[in-house]
């Protein structure tokens, strides 16, 4: 079969282009801000996959030294809803973050599980400080406390794709964040 557009199982554009430019740079200016007196050394870590667009445009507008580090976690299967079980499949470099102000930089928050067992392990890691970053929040699906101190943008309950979000690990590519087509996943 040939391959097609995936832009036609987009049903709509929630955030466009502009939209996420905007926000990078209004979360990179947040975080220069709050860290530029620290004595400690800013370490951006990265959720993959879904991260990896948000990370790479943030670390360009962020004007301080900062060192960048990954991790992979998983809560979702393939479909569109959280099991509410967090395993690291993929962990830092760093054995202990003493010496480093944690900034966790997040696709999206949906139920907040992945986020509120992360925190718990980098704490368990003595980090100095961490912050959580998202560039969407989608607070009424929430059931973990998660508490983001730089968020892009606040959304309603849809699941969307794009700018690394995926579905069935696919649209991870568009440019934007669009609201995914009925009919593609309950195909
Ligand atoms: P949480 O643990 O429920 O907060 O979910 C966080 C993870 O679920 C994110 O890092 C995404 O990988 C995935 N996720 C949650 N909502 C969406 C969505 O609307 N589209 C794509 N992925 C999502
Ligand atoms: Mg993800």
């Amino acid at each position: 079969m040939p391959k097609y557009n995936i832009e036609q199982d987009v049903k709509k554009v929630l955030i466009s282009e502009e939209q996420i430019k905007e926000a990078v740079k209004r979360i990179a200016n947040e975080i220069t801000k709050d860290h530029i007196n620290s004595e400690k050394n800013l370490l951006l870590v990265c959720i993959l996959k879904g991260s990896l667009p948000f990370m790479a445009d943030l670390m360009k507008e962020i004007r301080i030294p900062c060192i960048l580090d990954f991790m992979k976690v998983s809560s979702y299967g393939s479909g569109t809803v959280s099991t509410g079980q967090v395993k690291v499949k993929y962990d830092l470099s760093y054995e202990t973050l003493e010496d480093y102000d944690v900034v966790v930089v997040e696709d999206i928050i949906d139920t907040g599980h992945t986020l509120s067992n992360l925190l718990v392990h980098l704490k368990d890691r003595h980090a100095h400080s961490v912050k959580l970053c998202a560039l969407v929040d989608k607070p009424d699906r929430r059931i973990a406390d998660v508490k983001v101190d730089y968020c892009g943008y606040t959304i309603p309950d849809e699941f969307v794709i794009g700018y690394g979000l995926d579905f069935d690990e696919k649209y991870r590519n568009l440019p934007y964040i669009g609201v995914l087509k009925e009919e593609v996943y309950k195909k």
